[in-house]
Parts: structure tokens; C-alpha cells; sequence
């Protein structure tokens, strides 16, 4: 894993957005997974800056990371109307360029694997976003996931669920208990896997993460496991980090022409 510490959001937006842009010109049609919530925001500005300064999105692909359970389509919180919101429309893209699983569908065991299908037949994830979760969640892969576990419904835990309701009045009652996510197995079939994690709330978190033992307990461990995981924390974040030294002096010592 490689793990880079920037002085904030912003900075690890701007990191990872430009990771994007070379992947787009290097491979125009590249599939990206994005993740919703608060953390990939400035990913996600960082890149419309991009492509309002001329960066050719048109033929990029995006998938969706996971989805809840049973909102009605077009639910301003559900997962595709976010991505459309945040991601869809600023970069100008078009909804057909977009893959999900929906949550929707009368048959939730049935759609994940269509779209564990979905995502091979596309030709596979280039670059994977995610975010992190307080209790160590990648995807929505709950503490004890499977760490081999494909696109499946999972349940929240209280504590996610808590986490998430301030996109739903504060009001926990309307946060669903189910979800539909890619597996830690799926995810791992990403090329290239980019976490970003900022703030104080995220540092115990990231430290089981980066230098604890590989474990269920912690899905987002499991990224110990890929050939091309970057990690990308801010000051706050990092704060749990022992090797974080280490980690400055080896960023600090990468050859410029080599990127995430
Ligand atoms: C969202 C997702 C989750 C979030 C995580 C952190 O698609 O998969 O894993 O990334 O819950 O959420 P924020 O960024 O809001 O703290």
C-alpha cells in the first residue's frame, strides 16, 4: 500500500483528481468507481475544475460503489440520484455512461449478481474510489465481511447508520437497514484502488487499517491484500499513523514522473 499524507481535503482531492485525469488520457473510455458521502467531494470538484479547463471526460465510464435498499428511484439521498447530482452532471456526462446496482428491484439477491456481471462485462474497475467508514467500512462491507465477499445485500450497523443521518434529517428512523454493495473480493478486482480519508474521526480507522493486522474486523484492512492500493489521508487522519514519517520521506522522495 502506499500511503500518501496531504495537508488537507483539498490537497487529497486535487492528488487524486489528477490521478484520474491521467488515467482519462491515457485510456479515454477508463471505468471509475466512485463512492458517495462527504469524503470524495473535493475528488470530485478537483476534477470538474479539470474538465472545465479542457480535460476530455466524454467517453469516461463510472460505476456506483453500493446503493440503499428500498428508497424510491429518484430519492434525492439513494446512491444514483448522489452520483447524478455530484458526479453525472458536473462532469458533463451522460446517464448512460453510468452503471449501478438498483436498490430498487424486487429480487435484491438476483441484482447483485447482475452487477457483479455488470462490472466484469465492462471490461472490470480501472480505479476504484472509496471513502472509509468510522468503524472501518470499505464499500458498505461491514465489520466482519467476508474479505473474498462478491456484490451482496448487507445490513448497517448502528453506528453507520448513525453516521448517515444527517443526510436524512438527522433523523435515523429514515436511514435504511440495507444496502446493496460490492464485495471486498469485487473491489479487490479494481486495477488501481484509491482511498481518501480526512478528519480527526476517521484516524483509528485508517491506522487499523494501514499498519493493523489483515482482518474481517476491519474490511478496508483487505486493501493490505491489492497490487495497487493507494491511501490518501489527510494531517487529521493520519494522526493514529506510526510509520507516518516513513510515509512523508517515501512521498517526499517518489520520482516526479511517477504518480499515485
Ligand atoms: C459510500 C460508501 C461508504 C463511505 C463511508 C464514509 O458510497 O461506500 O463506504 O465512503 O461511509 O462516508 P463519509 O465519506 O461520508 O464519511
Amino acid at each position: 500500500m502506499e500511503i500518501v499524507i496531504v495537508p488537507d481535503a483539498a490537497a487529497g482531492g486535487e492528488l487524486i483528481a489528477s490521478a484520474i485525469a491521467e488515467l482519462v488520457t491515457r485510456k479515454p473510455d477508463a471505468l471509475v468507481g466512485v463512492a458517495t458521502g462527504s469524503t470524495p467531494l473535493p475528488i470530485y470538484t478537483a476534477l470538474t475544475a479539470k474538465v472545465a479547463g479542457g480535460l476530455d471526460v466524454s467517453r469516461v465510464r463510472i460505476c456506483q460503489l453500493d446503493e440503499y435498499v428500498g428508497l424510491p428511484a429518484g430519492h434525492p439521498e439513494s446512491y444514483r440520484s448522489t452520483v447524478i447530482r455530484q458526479v453525472v452532471e458536473p462532469l458533463g456526462l451522460s446517464e448512460a455512461s453510468f452503471i449501478g446496482p438498483d436498490g430498487t428491484a424486487e429480487d435484491v439477491a438476483a441484482e447483485a449478481i447482475h452487477y457483479d456481471r455488470a462490472l466484469a462485462e465492462a471490461g472490470g474497475v480501472d480505479f476504484q474510489i472509496l471513502g472509509i467508514g468510522t468503524d472501518g467500512h470499505i464499500g458498505f462491507n461491514e465489520p466482519c465481511s467476508s474479505l473474498a465477499s462478491r456484490t451482496r445485500i448487507k445490513t448497517l450497523t448502528e453506528q453507520t447508520r448513525v453516521d448517515n443521518a444527517r443526510f436524512f434529517e438527522d433523523d435515523i428512523e429514515q436511514v435504511p437497514h440495507h444496502v446493496i454493495t460490492q464485495g471486498i473480493g469485487t473491489i479487490l478486482e479494481a486495477r488501481h484502488v484509491v482511498l481518501l480519508a480526512t478528519g480527526a474521526n476517521k484516524a483509528d480507522a485508517v491506522a487499523a487499517t494501514v499498519e493493523g493486522p489483515l482482518s474481517a474486523l476491519v474490511p478496508a484492512s483487505a486493501l493490505q491484500l491489492h497490487p495497487h492500493a493507494t491511501v490518501v489521508v489527510d494531517e487529521a487522519a493520519a494522526a493514529g499513523l506510526k510509520l507516518a514519517d516513513y510515509f512523508r520521506a517515501t512521498y517526499a522522495a517518489k520520482p516526479s514522473w511517477q504518480s499515485i
